[in-house]
């Protein structure tokens, strides 16, 4: 696996592959990689005759009340984790490598934004969307891989390609879990133990929507009250939302049909954790989550 820090070295692998005929699959990170970073990886590198992985701490999608500082980061082990999920070229910039000085032009995300997270961490899909089309270009890759455990990211990035008709491919990849069924995250090391106990209610709570939905319940309003009651009695947590949505759209859903997205974010004492599920409603036309 090669190692670059610099869009000089970047560029220079890159010609290369260009000049093979290689396909390149990417996966942007911002490291402290676990299961499911590496589950992106290691599709891409069956798809792909080249994976680049990206690890950047990606300061213009941070608020200035959020973790930016303390965003948990183990560079030496995480070049072990890539190496062995299949990587081929490891991009690490430091934020003046990638923001030599404040940008001329930064993107603004105009649909999928004004729910979910979009409502409390402004402007981070801002950040993202900035953020992901320059590594876009950077890495000049023909598909990109990203969680549904962040949905509304992918939504907005699905959004990003389409506008802007970016010649890329999105890979959506389903979320990996712990064995007692929570998400992996960077950020779940900052739960305490306690805390780490109830957070698989999140989990719960989404499973009781999906589980509700199948059995015929149509009523949105009753399904997020069922829910929200489990994970306020079993989450120990602060609930941030709770939300049942149309998906990729994010707009209001009237009724469960069609494909819509149950998700939540809880907020820890030193960590504030997201998950989702995307059900796609029987005897919908539209039955493919994006
Ligand atoms: P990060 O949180 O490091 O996540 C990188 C990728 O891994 C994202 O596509 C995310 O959805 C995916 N991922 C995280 N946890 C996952 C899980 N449990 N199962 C499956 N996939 C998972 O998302 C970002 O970084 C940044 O916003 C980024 C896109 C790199 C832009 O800065």
């Amino acid at each position: 696996m090669n190692i670059v820090r610099t869009i000089a070295d970047l560029k220079k692998d890159i010609r290369h592959f260009k000049l093979d005929h290689h396909s390149i699959g990417f996966v942007p990170t911002m490291g402290f990689l676990h299961e499911g970073h590496l589950t992106l990886a290691r599709k891409a590198r069956t798809e792909n005759d080249t994976v680049i992985m990206s690890i950047f701490v990606n300061p213009l999608q941070f608020g200035p009340n959020e973790d930016f500082e303390r965003y948990p980061r183990d560079e030496e082990r995480d070049i072990k984790l890539a190496e062995e999920a299949g990587v081929d070229l490891l991009f690490l910039p430091s934020v003046e490598e990638m923001y030599p000085e404040e940008p001329a032009v930064t993107l603004t995300v105009h649909k999928r934004t004004s729910a979910l997270c979009g409502l409390t961490r402004e402007g981070h899909f801002d950040g993202v969307a900035t953020v992901v089309m320059k590594l876009f270009h950077l890495t000049e890759a023909d598909r990109a891989y990203f969680g549904k455990k962040d949905a509304q990211q992918l939504a907005v990035i699905h959004g990003l390609v389409d506008s802007l008709n970016v010649p890329i491919e999105i890979i959506g990849v389903e979320t990996v879990r712990e064995p007692d069924g929570l998400a992996k995250s960077s950020r779940n090391v900052y739960l305490l133990p306690e805390e780490r106990e109830k957070a698989p209610a999140i989990y719960r709570a989404l499973q009781l929507v999906k589980k509700s939905v199948e059995a015929g319940e149509a009523d949105i309003a009753l399904l997020k009250e069922k829910a929200r009651r489990m994970l306020e009695e079993e989450g120990g947590a602060e609930i941030d939302y709770l939300e049942i949505l149309s998906y990729p759209e994010l707009e209001p859903a009237d009724s469960a049909s069609g494909t819509i997205i149950a998700a939540a974010a809880v907020k820890y004492k030193n960590a504030r954790l997201i998950d989702n599920i995307i059900l796609p409603v029987k005897g919908s036309a539209s039955c493919s989550a994006q």
